[in-house]
């Protein structure tokens, strides 16, 4: 049987589609034959019709059904695919399933998951037996958390000496119209908030080996100012997974691992917004009908930031983010362990379009075509990976360079003036 290279599963989903339009835009069905499924032919189809006749950028692409539900569905699709695109979410509920019918199956498995408890799951339960197939099962290869993975290699590659921390500020810009999100990540995070405790607890059994610090140990800072703006600690994916993958980096190919905090940079009125959501968000997933009423009336729960309907185009086109990161370490190699104090500091930058629906779709394309045509640049014979380990020989910054994110020196490397 002659197999897909890319099959997008989920496509009719808001984000799933923007995939097969970002895939058709590049011209990607030149290269790779494409596939789009779903559990609905009909829906699917639609799909193909939007995006010609709405979003002109024509293309056709054969369709498969299969339900998260219906296991052996998700088995013949997988049979049929080299790599999945899995937009499928919440994870927690549906993507274990689909990485495990890949794996019997056979075909590369990526996602956009930002939910840490469906990743250690995950990695738990399937990484021996994705290894023994040889197959790679790569997670979060959405803004959760493509530029975060891939700005830490950035800034190892940048840093000349050795890096000992990363300060991360991230901001969110939006055009004249607002920005919105839409209610499938909010259900992701619902519920992920819901389910907080089996985290911890399998935190708790696995907490492996401690990884040396390079560096003083770096403190996670409360809510401060910075630069005129109000610095939120991040509560997003990106913190656990850098930190896999600074494990995995220095168990399997000995780099020195780098410490990482990430902030949220935003205005005093917005900070007030967002605790009141958190607290809201804590109290109401308590209970089984909390968490019901919460998905049940989104735009209500966040005052319009997050709706049924997602984000218009004009919305997505006027947004974008930014990350500004302090790499600070020793101008020299230094060995690990050591508490002295940094003497050279550099900042870099990390930017691109829309977060969501713009950039999530360029990343996963994008890392989808480097597993696709640089499978011989992956570490190891397969396995369950966060997004660094995996492209750290890839061409995949420069990918994503070439389609709108951008990588770049703010302030170069100098000596840290001691006071
Ligand atoms: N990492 C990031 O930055 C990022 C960005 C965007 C989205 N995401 C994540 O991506 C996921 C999808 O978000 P979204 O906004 O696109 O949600 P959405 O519009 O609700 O799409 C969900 C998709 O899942 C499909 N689906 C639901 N149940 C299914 C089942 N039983 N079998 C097969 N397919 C099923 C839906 O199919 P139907 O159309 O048939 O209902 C739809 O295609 C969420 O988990 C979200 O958090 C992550």
């Amino acid at each position: 049987m002659e197999k897909f290279d890319l099959v997008v599963y989920g496509a009719s989903g808001f984000t799933g589609k923007r995939v097969v339009v970002e895939l058709f835009r590049k011209g990607c069905h030149e290269n790779y034959r494409i596939a789009i499924a779903g559990r609905d032919a009909g829906k699917l189809r639609s799909v193909l019709k939007w995006m010609n006749d709405e979003q002109s950028v024509q293309g056709d692409a054969a369709i498969i059904e299969a339900d998260t539900s219906d296991y052996s569905s998700l088995v013949a699709m997988c049979k049929k695919a080299k790599v999945v695109l899995n937009c499928v979410g919440p994870y927690r509920f549906h993507g274990e399933p689909v990485v495990k019918a890949c794996i019997e199956a056979g075909a590369d498995y990526l996602d956009i998951t930002g939910e840490p408890e469906f990743m250690e799951r995950t990695r738990m339960k399937y990484n021996d037996a994705a290894a023994e197939k040889g197959v790679y099962i790569i997670l979060a290869c959405g803004f959760d958390c493509i530029p975060s993975e891939l700005g830490m290699i950035y800034a190892k590659d940048t840093f000349s000496g050795t890096l000992g921390s990363v300060e991360n500020h991230f901001q969110l810009t939006h055009g004249d119209k607002g920005m919105t999100g839409n209610y499938g990540t909010y259900s992701s995070l619902v519920n992920s908030i819901a389910s907080v405790s089996s985290l911890r607890a399998s935190r708790k059994s696995h907490s492996g080996k401690k990884v040396p610090v390079c560096g003083p140990k770096m403190k996670v800072k409360g809510i401060h100012r910075k630069e005129g703006k109000f610095a939120l600690p991040f509560f997003g994916a990106d913190v656990s997974v850098v930190k896999r993958s600074q494990r995995f980096l220095y168990e399997q190919r000995n780099e020195t691992p780098a410490q990482f905090a990430m902030y949220y940079s935003t205005s005093f009125f917005q900070m007030i917004c967002i605790i009141l959501f958190l607290i809201i968000l804590k109290i109401m997933t308590l209970t089984t009908v909390g968490t019901k009423l919460m998905l049940k009336y989104p735009s209500f729960f966040t005052a319009g930031g997050f709706t049924k309907t997602g984000p218009t185009d004009d919305q997505i086109a006027g947004a974008g983010f930014k990350f500004t990161m302090l790499c600070k370490g020793y101008e020299k190699i230094a060995e690990c362990n050591t508490s002295m104090p940094y003497d050279s500091e550099m900042v870099l930058g990390v930017s691109g379009p829309e977060i969501g629906y713009a950039l999530t779709p360029i990343a996963l394309v994008q890392s989808a075509c480097c597993v696709s045509s640089e499978r011989e640049l992956l570490p190891g014979r397969g396995g369950v990976y966060t997004p660094a380990p995996v492209f750290r020989d890839t061409s995949l910054i420069k990918k994503l360079q070439n389609n709108g994110v951008s990588f770049s020196i703010i302030s170069e490397q100098k000596k840290i003036e001691k006071n």
